[in-house]
């Protein structure tokens, strides 16, 4: 099992884009699969110094970074801008543009259209969406049309009030049997991997092992062929109340907002700006312009005049 990012170094020593069909490799080679969601420039950018092989722009920018009380009022507009910079910021990795509620459930040709729109305005490589039943229609649709798309069972967010709120799924013989069903459908329409979240770690061990396709955990347990976490969750910058399944890497909350009340003081204090950080001009040249600003030209003039 390796523990360095997928990819081969290239010629200068760069990373070599991560592939769609690679993924089926390494959960071949059992070589965990590394995914991380993130929604703008800089995260982009993290990611890919990280070495993620797999980064998603997640409906959860909805609550991460747009503030908004769940996932369900973001709009694929919204997610178009986060994907777009999001594209700017990575090479290698992935990318795939998570569809949010409302823009795939209604018709195969609304989920295709909103895939399409990832895929030409936003450059992903791939979309995600959530649940089994008529979901999987819309994913054979969508696989149809020449875009991949991942999966995604057990706690469906964008649908967490029908399942009773935010809680684990597949915990009873028959809600498993039904996780088992989605998931196998989805695999059977093609899509390429399937997330499985907040799942009993048992569960998801006999599942996976009748899965040909990567299945992507959160909350699912170590059986599965790879992980995925919320950004601002295992960096500590979205400091609501954490699932269970969030491991924390950081607390980059604390440190930002630490620094900002530092410069706040310094400001408050005068301690900044310091010398270091202004620019300078030519003595000479200073008081020339201190001599214009008090020439007599300059007093006479009208409002006119300017
Ligand atoms: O939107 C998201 O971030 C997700 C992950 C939790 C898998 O769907």
């Amino acid at each position: 099992m390796s523990t360095s990012p997928k990819g081969t170094p290239g010629a200068e020593g760069k990373r070599a884009p991560v592939t769609i069909p690679q993924l089926l490799e390494m959960k071949r080679g059992h070589e965990p699969i590394v995914m991380v969601t993130a929604y703008d420039h800089p995260s982009a950018q993290v990611a890919e110094e990280a070495g993620a092989d797999v980064v998603l722009v997640g409906d959860t920018a909805a609550m991460v970074v747009l503030g908004y009380d769940s996932t369900v009022p973001v709009t694929m507009d919204e997610m178009l801008v986060l994907a777009r910079a999001v594209r700017r910021g990575l090479k290698t990795p992935v990318m795939i543009g998570d569809l949010p509620f409302g823009s795939y459930e209604a018709s195969n040709e609304l989920a295709v259209e909103n895939a399409q729109r990832f895929m030409k305005e936003a450059g992903c490589d791939a979309v995600k969406l959530e649940r089994g039943g008529q979901s999987v229609d819309r994913a054979r649709a969508i696989i149809r049309s020449g875009i991949p798309v991942m999966g995604h069972v057990g706690l469906t967010p964008q649908t967490a009030s029908s399942l009773g709120g935010f809680k684990a799924q597949g915990k009873t013989a028959d809600a498993a049997a039904k996780l088992a069903e989605e998931a196998l459908a989805l695999q059977s329409v093609g899509c390429f991997a399937i997330v499985f979240e907040a799942i009993p770690a048992a569960v998801t061990e006999v599942l996976v092992a009748q899965l040909d396709v990567p299945v992507i955990g959160i909350g699912a347990g170590p059986a599965t062929d790879g992980q995925v976490l919320v950004y601002h969750d295992l960096l500590g910058i979205f400091t609501g109340r954490a699932p269970k399944f969030v491991k924390r890497y950081a607390e980059v909350h604390e440190r930002m907002v630490d620094g900002v009340r530092s410069y706040a003081a310094d400001v408050r204090a005068g301690r900044f700006p310091a010398p270091e950080h202004s620019y300078s001009i030519d003595p000479a040249e200073l008081e020339a312009f201190k001599g214009y600003l008090s020439s007599e030209s300059l007093a006479a003039r009208t409002p006119w005049d300017w």
